[in-house]
């Protein structure tokens, strides 16, 4: 949720520099965007929208500057508009801000009674306020930002300028991510490694509360007793071309066009150099699994595969409700917490809470450094390499990947692995198999075509597929807008099937043999009231007579349970992606949504 930069350096670029990092972020919020910089004094230049009205308008400015501080925003105080973007100056202080401050109302009523007036509705003038106050009083500006930091309650990153000294950025962060990047000819403050990969490799994180005081040519950091601490530097090994479409109309399309490597590269890691493999889930008394979003339908493929196989109970539940289960929670607990950002704040208040109530917490994390993946006890990442689209595609997939290996991991734990060797060569197999599933876009095309005029599609499945339905239906709704509902095929025709009526769409999978009847007599319902229905099964069923009930039929490769809910979500993801499409969506950048969700 919004992105943050800041740049200072020996040269006069700040401005273009900002924003081409800032680009880099747009993913994370795009709804207006802003940059304050010094051309002798500080300039602010704001604008509603998408980055690249903001670049238009700096165009006919002069922009020369050695710094720069850039927000791009996802709103969550005020209505996306330029007096609501970021950044906001009060007094001699500057700042761009990416979280939320929840006692912002408290803190205002306060500034209002010692002076200060506010233009914007956001919290952020607020935290802005609060620090000049700060400043004003202490005459000290790292103090002022750490006595601010005492009173504001929330979730932030901030990168300041003081008016005094327009040549220095200081930064703080406490539960949003920022790190620190050491360029060539400047040092930068960003939300994240996107933004900075062209310039610099070289980086930092910031601890919770660390102050950090940045030149053109040094980075000092403090902690909150205003100690000067040191900072390991670290070298990213994501290049900037990973953020790039590489010839891809969407990054979307490209992600899911990357997956049967990562997902290859999963097992391959599983079966030779499995850094995870001392993890023993069979020895806690329950499971937990807390994720949100399509994160959380990863966790629910996931508990179904260490029920149905490794015979492991587990419970899945949506981060934000975790808390109401609090009472559940134990230190024989495990909590599998699962985050491709790794910075999502319900999940990892979640986490929190569990550590608190002495469980042992492992991450399932895509993103190397993040919060989540620092926090937990035990980390697995998936490497999926990063993910610009909004709507996850690898993300999900890679961590279903993760899940297969601790059921495969706790069933040789518990002596229950059959087909050891089969299932083997099929996860090791995975690579040309989803290609050849990938390639197939035709297919997806073609039922793309007789779906997307339509304003409601349902998805039903039962058992492993029925957790698979749950992405399948998000995938369409928030890229192509298209309202779409995910149902137990069994649990329609106590309801829902009410909706279905002349060419209602219902996508089905049926991918298990032994519930394969069954899920064909739940569409045969839907078929007999009308619905264009659409089939997808594996091609051990190639000699079945699927025209009396299935308008089309895709067959995927037959394989174990373990795989197979991948090779049905990428056909989904196509689906998806071809009905967003068609409908002219901005697949990339699906309104109202940003990519990672750091506020509760
Ligand atoms: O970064 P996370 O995996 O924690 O994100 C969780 C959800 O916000 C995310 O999966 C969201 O549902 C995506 N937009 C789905 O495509």
């Amino acid at each position: 949720m919004c992105g943050i930069i800041g740049y200072t350096t020996n040269k006069k670029d700040a401005v273009e520099i900002a924003i081409a990092g800032l680009k880099n972020l747009e993913y994370r919020g795009y709804d207006s965007s802003g940059i304050a910089y010094n051309d002798g004094k500080i300039t602010m230049v704001k604008s509603k929208g998408k980055i690249a009205n903001l670049d238009d308008k700096l165009k006919s400015l002069d922009t020369t500057s050695s710094i720069a501080i850039a927000h791009t925003r996802w709103a969550t105080h005020g209505e996306p508009n330029e007096t609501n973007a970021h950044p906001h100056k009060v007094g001699k202080v500057t700042l761009v801000h990416n979280g939320i401050i929840e006692n912002y109302a408290t803190l205002k009523e306060e500034l209002i009674a010692k002076g200060y007036e506010f233009k914007s509705e956001t919290d952020t003038e607020v935290a802005t306020a609060y620090i000049d106050y700060c400043y004003a009083t202490y005459s000290d500006k790292l103090k002022a930002i750490v006595e601010a930091c005492k009173k504001i309650r929330g979730s932030y990153a901030f990168d300041i300028i003081f008016e005094d000294e327009p040549e220095t950025i200081y930064s703080t962060r406490k539960d949003s991510p920022l790190i620190i990047g050491y360029g060539k000819d400047g040092n930068f403050a960003a939300s994240d490694i996107s933004a900075i990969l062209s310039y610099t490799n070289k980086y930092s994180l910031i601890d919770e509360s660390d102050v950090v005081r940045i030149t053109k040519d040094n980075v000092t950091f403090y902690n909150s007793n205003l100690e000067e601490v040191k900072k390991e530097i670290k070298i990213a090994d994501w290049d900037a071309t990973q953020y790039q479409k590489n010839g891809y109309d969407h990054f979307m399309l490209k992600e899911i066009y990357e997956q049967p490597k990562v997902i290859q590269d999963i097992y391959t890691r599983f079966y030779n150099n499995c850094d995870y493999s001392d993890l023993d889930i069979t020895s806690f008394e329950k499971i937990h699994i807390v994720a949100c979003g399509s994160a959380m339908h990863a966790a629910l493929v996931g508990k179904y595969l260490l029920q149905t196989y490794a015979k492991i109970p587990a419970m899945v539940e949506v981060a934000s409700e975790y808390r109401y289960a609090e009472e559940l929670i134990t230190p024989k607990t495990l909590l599998i917490v699962v985050s491709q950002s790794g910075e999502t704040a319900d999940t990892l208040a979640a986490l929190r809470l569990a550590k608190e109530k002495g469980a042992y917490v492992v991450g399932i994390v895509n993103a190397v450094g993040s919060t989540i993946a620092r926090e937990v006890d035990k980390c697995i990442y998936t490497y999926a390499g990063p993910e610009i689209a909004v709507a996850t595609t690898k993300g999900y997939t890679t961590q279903v990947a993760i899940f297969a290996t601790l059921a495969i991991n706790a069933m040789k734990k518990n002596n229950t692995l059959v087909n050891e060797e089969k299932i083997k060569s099929e996860l090791l197999n995975v690579e040309n198999v989803l290609n050849t599933i990938i390639s197939n876009r035709e297919l997806y095309l073609d039922i793309a075509q007789k779906i997307y005029t339509h304003n409601d599609v349902f998805f039903i499945g039962r058992g492993i597929d029925s957790a698979v339905c749950m992405e399948g239906s998000l995938k369409l709704k928030e890229i192509s807008y298209t309202h779409s509902e995910s149902y137990s095929a069994g649990e329609l025709k106590h309801g829902t099937i009410s909706l279905i009526e002349d060419g209602t769409p219902v996508i089905a999978l049926a991918t298990n043999d032994d519930l394969f009847e069954k899920t064909v007599s739940n569409l045969k319902e839907t078929k007999a009231r009308g619905a264009y229905s659409i089939f997808i099964t594996t091609d051990n069923y190639k000699d079945y007579n699927f025209d009396e009930f299935a308008d089309k039929v895709i067959m995927l490769h037959k394989t174990s349970e373990f795989l197979q809910p991948i090779l049905v979500v990428v056909t989904l993801q196509l689906i998806a992606y071809e009905v967003a499409k068609l409908k002219g969506c901005d697949i990339d950048k699906p309104r109202n949504l940003a990519k990672s969700v750091t506020v509760e």
